[in-house]
């Protein structure tokens, strides 16, 4: 059974993050960035931005001339209406709904991209095949996600409180790419981290609850947290500064490039 929370659970937290979402997700924007450049000449016709946020992602894709439409699509209300009102272009559409049951016909779209977004999804076989579903033969999918390796020194500090779950899992490479190769001819995952610095333990917790991206999973211990566990926590993670006096936060990207049939 997968530990994360339901998608109504993840709606809500994402919606509730859409006002302060842009001011801390510099990471977010880094990985967008990578993904758009790997799309390449593939950035054409009608595209699909699942997972959309905030909209980084899909403003990068109305700026390829190329591009005839662009469908952002995401499970969070708050997220959607932040885009609603912040982008304005009459190639965009927006649409709420879930990546593992997406309601648009098949063979409809050249491309499909998504940044960020997918780890969220716990039925990898419907997420897959939806977007290989939806995608014309000749489409391809790009995708950002999260390795196990993401948060892995917060996660280290918690192991020293206790032995519940406080911060989110995500899948190895191994399991994605089994995931993701029934529904493709052609699929590639590459793996890199990004080592974000911080000057103290409250500003991580603060900026991952800002992100919506405090941990939901179902391993999480149901009481409060206790001020003296999160003192335990803080000072393990203390333990950690480097030769700048910084605190690491690495998050581990995966690169999902593929191809729907063969080129
Ligand atoms: C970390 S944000 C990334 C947003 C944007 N792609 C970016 O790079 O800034 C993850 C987004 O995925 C959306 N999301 C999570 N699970 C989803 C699902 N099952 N279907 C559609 N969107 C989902 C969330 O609501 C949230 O807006």
């Amino acid at each position: 059974m997968s530990s994360l929370p339901s998608v109504a659970q993840v709606a809500q937290a994402f919606s509730q993050a859409a006002q302060h979402y842009d001011a801390v997700a510099g990471l977010q924007r880094q990985a967008a960035d990578h993904l758009i450049n790997l799309c390449g000449s593939y950035l054409r016709g009608q595209v699909m931005d699942i997972g959309c946020g905030t909209g980084y992602l899909t403003r990068q894709v109305l700026q390829q001339g190329a591009v005839t439409q662009v469908l952002g699509v995401d499970v969070a209300e708050g997220m959607l209406n932040w885009c609603r009102e912040h982008i304005n272009d009459s190639r965009c559409d927006w649409l709420q709904a879930d990546a593992q049951a997406l309601p648009l016909a098949a063979n409809s779209l050249d491309l499909m991209v998504s940044s960020l977004a997918i780890q969220w999804c716990a039925d990898e076989q419907a997420l897959f095949s939806n977007i290989s579903r939806v995608l014309r033969a000749d489409g391809r999918f790009f995708a950002t996600t999260l390795g196990p390796d993401t948060l892995a020194e917060l996660r280290w500090a918690w192991q020293q409180v206790d032995d519940f779950q406080h911060v989110n899992e995500f899948v190895p490479q191994a399991e994605l790419l089994k995931a993701v190769q029934p529904h493709f001819s052609e699929v590639d995952i590459q793996a890199h981290t990004i080592c974000l610095k911080f000057d103290k333990v409250s500003e991580i917790l603060r900026e991952l609850k800002q992100l919506g991206a405090s941990n939901h999973n179902l391993g999480a211990s149901r009481g409060l947290t206790t001020r003296n566990q999160l003192r335990t926590m803080t000072a393990a993670y203390e333990s950690l500064r480097d030769e700048q006096g910084k605190l690491p936060v690495s998050y581990q990207i995966y690169t999902i490039s593929a191809n729907k049939c063969a080129a």
